[in-house]
């Protein structure tokens, strides 16, 4: 197995526990990739010898992005609707089923040319694991060729029939199409099962329903919940012990409690609040409670049609009440724990060697520097992509 030495590194943040500060710093580092793992990494002095060397030229390392929300499969525009929603008007959830048209009426060919544009622009913003949802087939064939797309991607596949109830169908009819022959086509291509649980969407029974029949299909489930105003969502999801619930932007102090007793990872998805003009999530809060954060895109054509996890960060410093650290930290390791995962998030020996070089001396510059594309370099198992 051949063995890489990187070198020039400014700052190395490996996320490891074991050391004393959040992100694991070493200054002036070194890091060893053998294969697709980690081998070694510490000081540049006590560097081992190695195959190869690469010199990253007085750059900060990071371990890659795990962006563990995006809704990536999927066909046209929603631009207008952005503008509208600049201008005054409220977000809804109904603008899903404008993408759910185009999604059906693309063919898979479209459909993965589209996910592989989107999947290359996270590589270059230093994303390096990223799970996919379905969600805009919302029928049998549609779920199914659109977590097939995904599947080509990642292995972080998600099935979001419950994302709303589309036209020509009662919501009875739907949760029990959802929970038959869609989770049937679906699960060979599904790891997770979600549902949207929100106003507008599905209540909480439906959600139990649909979480429940993919538990017994062999999916864990997540869930999208108290986005767009206060509901059961976030309980919910501690009751079960979901590995995470998604948005959390209207908590009471009940859903806080729930969230740091019961583990479950508060993911926030600033990129919506942004391009919704909603309030943002309070991440500080949350920290302060004790309750473990992920951030992540929600990278989708209508609430947040951003792939840059960097943007995210910087929105989570200024926006949120993060430290860079925190921010760094939640949208690294925190990712990982929103999917279940000890082997990406983190840079230690035998983790999978997934990691990017910015242009600057920290990781601090990713929020001080916003709007940058200070990424120089992702490498994925060991590889530059
Ligand atoms: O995560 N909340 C539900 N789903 C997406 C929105 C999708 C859309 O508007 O197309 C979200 O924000
Ligand atoms: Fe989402």
């Amino acid at each position: 197995m051949t063995s890489t030495l990187f070198t020039g590194i400014a700052e190395l943040v490996t996320n490891d526990p074991e050391r004393d500060d959040l992100l694991g710093i070493h200054s002036h580092a070194a890091l060893v990739v053998e294969g697709t793992k980690v081998a070694w990494v510490g000081p540049v002095a006590d560097a081992p010898a190695a195959d190869a060397a690469y010199d990253l030229g007085g750059r900060a390392v990071l371990p890659g992005f795990v962006d563990s929300h995006s809704h990536l499969v999927f066909a046209g525009d929603r631009a207008p609707e952005f503008s509208a929603r600049m201008a005054g008007e409220p977000y809804a959830a109904g603008g899903i089923r404008t993408t759910v048209a185009a999604t059906r009426a693309a063919t898979d060919e479209q459909l993965s040319a589209h996910v592989a544009r989107l999947v290359a622009e996270m590589h270059r913003q230093g994303t390096t694991t990223v799970e996919i949802k379905s969600g805009y087939g919302l029928s049998v064939r549609d779920e199914a060729r659109s977590l097939a797309v995904a599947r080509q991607f990642t292995d972080e596949t998600t099935f979001l029939g419950a994302h709303v109830v589309p036209d020509g169908t009662t919501p009875e009819e739907y949760v029990a199409l959802v929970t038959g022959p869609m989770l049937e086509a679906a699960r060979p291509f599904a790891r997770w099962i979600d549902v949207f649980c929100e106003r507008g969407a599905f209540d909480e029974d439906q959600a139990r329903t649909v979480l429940a029949a993919g538990a017994a299909a062999g999916l864990r489930g997540r869930l999208h919940a108290n986005q767009l105003g206060p509901g059961p969502g976030v309980r919910l999801a501690a009751e079960l012990g979901l590995a995470a619930v998604d948005h959390c932007t209207y908590l009471d102090d009940a859903d806080v409690d729930a969230l740091r007793d019961s583990g479950t990872v508060a993911t926030l998805l600033p990129g919506v609040e942004f391009s919704t003009r909603q309030p943002y999530p309070d991440a500080r809060r949350l920290l302060d409670a004790g309750v473990r954060v992920a951030l992540a895109s929600d990278c989708n054509p209508g609430s947040s049609y951003t792939s840059s996890m960097p943007f995210c960060v910087a929105l989570a410093v200024r926006e949120l009440g993060m430290t860079p650290a925190e921010a760094v930290h939640a949208a690294t390791a925190g990712g990982a724990a929103a999917l279940d995962r000890d082997d990406v998030g983190r840079l230690t020996v035998g983790s999978r060697a997934d990691f990017f070089a910015v242009d600057a001396p920290s990781h601090v510059h990713l929020a001080y520097r916003p709007g940058v594309p200070l990424v120089s370099g992702t490498w994925i198992g060991g590889r530059a992509v």
